[in-house]
């Protein structure tokens, strides 16, 4: 099951969902879809009645394993988690009362210091990313802690367990705890760069794991140390992830921190930090100057629904920043957000979409379509990995996950094995199967998951 482990070529029969555009899902009942033995998808061919046919058309494909799928399920491109904090999985579900500072100062700053313990930070690590790959989630943009050794060892899991993922050094030099923060901006780039060149060494593919220069937002780093990662991120082409316009009293702390910046976005634009290969989480709260130079600059958007409203930080007007023609994905932002799934963070971006429509209107609703183009090929644009996965076309990889939906059971049958929490009545069109799917499944519904064609989780 690891990302090294050859592989055969593979025929997956049966139905297949994907994206076809954000307002629009290809649902192909009879698909037959080769994986050849780097995992990238040599053919995609519809109408297939009979996977015979498809296996003696491609004659090379005749020792090809064929990996079906019943009519109860379907294949779905894996999910793409775009903003998670992986070392405050142990504290999911604990926030209380808290809003953003309230929180980082009670729950989380004494979490991710206690990772500087390899042992702590293993299990931890180890755990959350079994969690992340059983609900499905093939690529994740994990932000560790500031500390080198633990930030490199949950790259070895992932590369160990084939989950792909950008992974950062927490950056933090003011501000902050004295048990938890960078000693200096000389620190921070030392300990940053340290962290970039053990990542690059254990893959230097970049297939499986990346590095993600991370300063963890404004109030947390001063302006030269910002600069820095501007400078560092130029130097070495990484990718860099922050918080931004989260909280309203955080976004007053930048204003009193930074006054002489005209806002939140200009801090980090000042500093260089705003690329096509940046990722902001949240951007609850931003005025249209700042969505302007955030599309001027391509940089990308992670909508983070769940947390969002835990901490009552907001509910991001996502159609308004989508008509903006700002690229948008979805994250878990575990702890703030209090579940792992991107399946839970499609139906929390359903209903916050519909929040904001009692008082934007109709226009604002999210569509499930619409959810799940952001949790796969919006997801894939965050992260600068749109021509790799997010969708089955011939030349993509096999990042996929085979989804199983309960079936009831008849007069004397035992129960369906696939029970779960979806209920088949046998009526359902692909469609209602899907939407079932968004409104009712879980993790127990997530039969097998891919990366790159090799299997990464079996339930
Ligand atoms: N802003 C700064 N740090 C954090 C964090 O860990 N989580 C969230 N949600 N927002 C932040
Ligand atoms: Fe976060």
């Amino acid at each position: 099951m690891a990302a090294s482990a050859p592989i055969k070529k593979t025929v997956y029969y049966g139905t297949f969902v994907h994206s076809k555009s954000l307002s629009e899902l290809d649902i192909c009942a009879k698909g037959a879809i080769g994986v050849d033995e780097n995992g990238v998808i040599a053919f995609v061919e519809r109408d297939v009645s009979d996977v015979a046919n498809v296996i003696q058309k491609y004659g090379e494909w005749k020792d090809a394993e064929v990996v079906k799928i019943e009519d109860n399920g379907f294949f779905f491109p894996g999910f793409i988690d775009t903003h998670t904090h992986a070392s405050q999985h142990a504290n999911t579900g604990l926030f209380g009362k808290t809003t953003l500072l309230s929180w980082l100062e009670t729950y989380t700053f004494p979490m991710e210091s206690s990772l500087s313990s390899l042992s702590k930070a293993s299990t931890v690590y180890s755990n959350f990313v079994s969690r992340t790959l059983s609900h499905g989630t093939t690529t994740c943009a994990y932000y560790a802690t500031i500390h080198v050794p633990s930030t490199n060892l949950l790259a070895d899991i992932c590369l160990k367990r084939g989950q792909r993922a950008l992974v950062g050094r927490v950056c933090m030099d003011t501000m902050s705890p004295d048990y938890y923060r960078d000693a200096s901006v000389e620190a921070v780039i030392k300990d940053s760069k340290a962290s970039i060149d053990y990542i690059r060494s254990i893959d230097p593919s970049g297939f499986i794991v990346k590095p993600i220069l991370t300063p963890r937002f404004a109030p947390s780093c001063t302006a030269s140390c910002m600069s820095a990662l501007g400078a560092l991120a130029k130097q070495t082409d990484a990718h860099i992830q922050t918080h931004i316009s989260e909280n309203k009293s955080e976004i007053a702390l930048v204003k009193s921190l930074f006054p002489d910046s005209q806002s939140y976005t200009h801090v980090y634009d000042s500093a260089d930090l705003l690329t096509p290969k940046t990722i902001l989480a949240h951007a609850v709260h931003l005025t249209h100057a700042e969505v302007k130079i955030i599309k001027e600059r391509g940089t990308k958007i992670s909508h983070c629904p769940a947390s969002n409203t835990a901490l009552t930080s907001g509910c991001a007007p996502v159609r308004e920043l989508l008509n903006a023609g700002l690229t948008v994905g979805l994250g878990t932002d575990v702890s703030g957000g209090f579940s792992p799934s991107i399946l839970e963070e499609c139906r929390q971006a359903i209903w916050v979409s519909r929040f904001r429509a009692m008082h934007d209107g109709d226009e604002a609703k999210l569509s499930t379509e619409e959810v799940l183009y952001l949790a796969t090929r919006g997801g894939a644009q965050v992260v600068g990995m749109e021509d790799k996965v997010g969708g089955f076309e011939v030349g993509m990889e096999w990042d996929a996950q085979m989804i199983c939906l309960g079936r009831v059971k008849k007069e004397g049958e035992q129960e369906g094995r696939f029970a779960g929490n979806v209920d088949l009545f046998g009526f359902e069109t692909p469609e209602d199967k899907v939407n079932k799917w968004v409104y009712g499944g879980d993790d127990r519904n997530t039969e097998r998951v891919w990366v790159r064609g090799r299997l990464v989780h079996k339930r």
